[in-house]
């Protein structure tokens, strides 16, 4: 089979896997994100195309928020990519970085270095996290989670563990801007996403300066 091929038929198993979804993940998330990665693999010319690509397209179909039996959907995804002629060590490197590359993996000691085509990947994810797109992907992934807007007297968690990152209870969605989105910039590993990253985070503090001058009245 085809690079080609096998990409169309990996983009259509991710459409599958995330219709109707409605947490901020669905298929516009993977297309952004696919975008992204096409764009920093033109600076990278070292980086494997197809396996940057299937990585992008399949990140989030084994996300333990999105899918109830993380291991059922792992061997899902291999047993696919294996049907789509990828080789043994092929879906080994995408398996390895899927597994690897979200932030909440980060806060865990048992995290595994990415290659280089999953650093691709998870500065194409992080990116699509940040500015006004991560801004909007924030209050739509708050109001679908019930948390309040801002609480001025709940103080944001700066540091925490992989388990208290997942149990926060009573999150706000400006406080997930101190607790991960504004750490993002700093954690990008290409030159590319790190110069565009700092831009959009500007964009995040301009509208978080604005947002608590409004709520105090001040604007
Ligand atoms: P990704 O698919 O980019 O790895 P996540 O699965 O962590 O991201 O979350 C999906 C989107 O929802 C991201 O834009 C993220 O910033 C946002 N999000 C995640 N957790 C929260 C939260 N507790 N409050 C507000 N937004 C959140
Ligand atoms: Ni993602």
């Amino acid at each position: 089979m085809e690079a080609t091929e096998q990409l169309a038929a990996i983009s259509k198993y991710t459409a599958q896997k995330l219709a109707g979804d409605v947490t901020g993940h669905g298929v516009d998330h993977i297309n952004r994100v696919v975008t992204n990665a096409k764009m920093l693999l033109a600076e990278e010319p070292s980086a494997d195309y197809l396996i940057t690509l299937s990585s992008a397209y399949l990140h989030d179909v084994i996300d333990d928020k999105l899918v109830s039996d993380v291991s059922a959907a792992q061997q899902d995804v291999e047993q696919f990519l294996s049907s789509i002629e990828f080789a043994p060590d092929q879906v080994h490197t995408v398996m390895l970085i899927i597994n690897n590359m979200s932030f909440s993996k980060s806060l865990t000691d048992d995290q595994q270095p990415l290659p280089l085509e999953g650093q691709i990947v998870q500065d194409a994810d992080r990116l699509d996290a940040i500015g006004a797109i991560g801004i909007t992907r924030a209050i739509y992934y708050g109001g679908h989670h019930n948390e309040k807007i801002y609480d001025p007297q709940i103080a944001p968690r700066t540091s925490m563990t992989k388990a208290e990152y997942r149990n926060l209870n009573n999150e706000t969605i400006i406080n997930h801007f101190y607790e991960k989105l504004l750490k993002l910039p700093d954690s990008m590993n290409t030159p590319v996403a790190k110069k565009i990253a700092k831009g959009r985070q500007k964009t995040m503090t301009t509208f978080l300066e604005d947002f608590k001058a409004e709520w105090n009245g001040m604007k």
